[in-house]
């Protein structure tokens, strides 16, 4: 028997007159229960209640078969209707003696004093007449009242494996209706897509899969954005955490060697459910460092090498004005980046955060309590990538290890770095120099940020263009020569940075 109807099974053998399902998977449910009433009698048939059509029964037969009490006894009795909650609460205390009762949506009515009431006095029958009620919602709020004579139920949402199998159901459907055309894809972007499905429903996820095949036939990295960003729709809760459309790769980033080959060791395990029984799930990494040498850059990377959706953190919308919802605001925010995992959660300028909102009252003490303890708790697939150039604003708590798995410096590019970053910028903007032009370059930008040598590249551009010529060293060169690298101009404080980095960090 499927784990969710065992466990639903034992629940309703426990007497509990009230159940409570959070999801918004409802048609789930609706199986889940006519399965365990149709395979076990004990418990008397299932009713299912709508707003839209009031109480009908469910037996073993299909939906479209249902006898709708409501409506058959509409034809003796025509005053009676349970389309309206309280209608329907009342005929099931005065007929129904024994069953299951689900009640969908019943979150909406519930603030209302006498549905609450009539609920509570069908569920203190229950020793006499054992009928159950079952609330299926997305959202509930259970009122004082009642949360003594209620018991929770989480349904499962299908793992990996389950992923798979509807993935191929939904290809066989529609080859079927194709003449046996393939759907196209590869290996690579099959394994993306059942991970970004993780954590959704049965049924979103099965939509979601016939989207994409259904629009072209092809499965494609597209159709994985797409869902990524679907799934973060469908579960965002609050402005906190923003989903950021443009992840980058590696490939635009120069330098990093360490924290790519860090992260390539880790990508499987991450990534792969599997594997996660025997070793620990990467948690995350802080990287300190100089302004402009790339580490926002680089944490919007991991999310694109892991191709795993990417949110950021937006800490100004966290601290609401009023106390004590930033709390509930970030326990929200991490929850939700739980139910999308597997994901990248970004913290940009981390000790900005700690140290910012309104700090008289206390609250962003209690938003980085919130945030460590949710750090030490976390075993979901949540990557937490945090950003910092000022090591002053970070509490010790938080660098502790344990807590993140390890803190890059990011340092100056050096020469290889710079080569790179070179590359890239001159690169992405079709200005084609020799690769000895380039390491002159280099060595004139030497204490330069990649900030700082982009924005050489940008300026070149202009300078050529007034002179009527191509870019060429010259113009790059000239630009260098104007610009007062932070390196300098804030050499003390790079000073002080390089010096708490040694020992405790490792380079980026
Ligand atoms: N290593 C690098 N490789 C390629 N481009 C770089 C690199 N470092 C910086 N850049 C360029 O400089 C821009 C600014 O870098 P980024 O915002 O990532 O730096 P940062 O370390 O986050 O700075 P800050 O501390 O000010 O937030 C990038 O968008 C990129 O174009
Ligand atoms: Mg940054």
């Amino acid at each position: 028997m499927p784990q969710d109807q065992a466990n639903f099974q034992q629940l309703l053998q426990s007497s509990f007159p009230i159940i409570i399902v959070h999801t918004h998977d409802e048609k789930r449910v609706v199986d889940v229960l006519r399965n365990v009433v149709s395979t076990s009698f004990h418990h008397g048939p299932l009713y299912v209640w709508s707003a839209h059509s009031g109480l009908e029964t469910s037996l073993e037969k299909p939906v479209s078969e249902w006898r709708i009490i409501g409506r058959e006894e509409q034809a003796e009795k025509p005053e009676k209707n349970t389309t309206a909650p309280e209608d329907a609460l009342r005929h099931i205390k005065t007929h129904i003696n024994s069953g299951v009762v689900l009640l969908p949506d019943f979150h909406a009515y519930l603030t209302n004093p006498s549905v609450v009431r009539m609920v509570k006095e069908i569920a203190q029958d229950y020793a006499r007449k054992p009928v159950t009620l079952v609330l299926v919602s997305h959202a509930f709020k259970v009122p004082p009242e009642l949360q003594r004579l209620c018991a929770h139920f989480d349904i499962s949402v299908p793992d990996s494996k389950k992923i798979r199998q509807i993935l191929n159901d939904e290809v066989r459907e529609w080859r079927k209706s194709n003449n046996d055309k393939k759907v196209k894809t590869d290996k690579k972007t099959l394994e993306l897509l059942i991970n970004n499905l993780i954590g959704l429903t049965e049924s979103d996820s099965r939509r979601l899969i016939r989207g994409a095949i259904y629009d072209d036939s092809v499965i494609t990295h597209s159709d994985v954005k797409e869902i990524m960003q679907a799934k973060y729709q469908m579960i965002s809760g609050n402005g906190a955490l923003g989903f950021e459309y443009d992840t980058a790769s590696f490939a635009d980033v120069g330098g990093f060697e360490n924290l790519r080959d860090w992260l390539e060791l880790r990508k499987s395990f991450f990534l792969d459910e599997g594997s996660l029984q025997d070793i620990d799930v990467p948690r995350g990494i802080l990287m300190v460092g100089v302004q402009g040498c790339g580490k926002s850059l680089a944490a919007k990377s991991v999310a694109g090498s892991w191709g795993v959706p990417l949110l950021k953190f937006d800490f100004g919308a966290l601290f609401n004005k009023y106390i004590g919802e930033s709390e509930k605001n970030i326990r929200e925010a991490l929850k939700s980046a739980e139910l999308l995992a597997p994901c990248v959660l970004w913290v940009d300028e981390i000790e900005k955060a700690i140290s910012g909102g309104n700090d008289q009252t206390g609250t962003s003490q209690r938003i980085l309590g919130t945030l460590l303890t949710w750090m030490s708790e976390n075993q979901s697939r949540v990557f937490l990538v945090a950003t910092s150039n000022n090591i002053e604003g970070l509490p010790p708590e938080l660098i502790r290890k344990g807590r993140i798995d390890e803190i890059f410096f990011v340092d100056l590019p050096d020469k290889k770095a710079r080569h790179e970053i070179f590359e890239l910028h001159l690169g992405k903007r079709k200005l084609n120099l020799s690769s000895d032009c380039i390491s002159a370059l280099v060595d004139a930008t030497d204490g330069f940020s990649g900030a700082e040598i982009e924005q050489a590249v940008v300026a070149s551009r202009y300078r050529a263009h007034a002179a009527r010529e191509e870019v060429s060293r010259g113009h790059v060169l000239a630009e260098i020569g104007q610009t007062h690298p932070l390196s300098v101009v804030r050499q003390e404080a790079i000073q002080a940075l390089r010096h708490w980095a040694e020992g405790r960090t490792v380079r980026a």
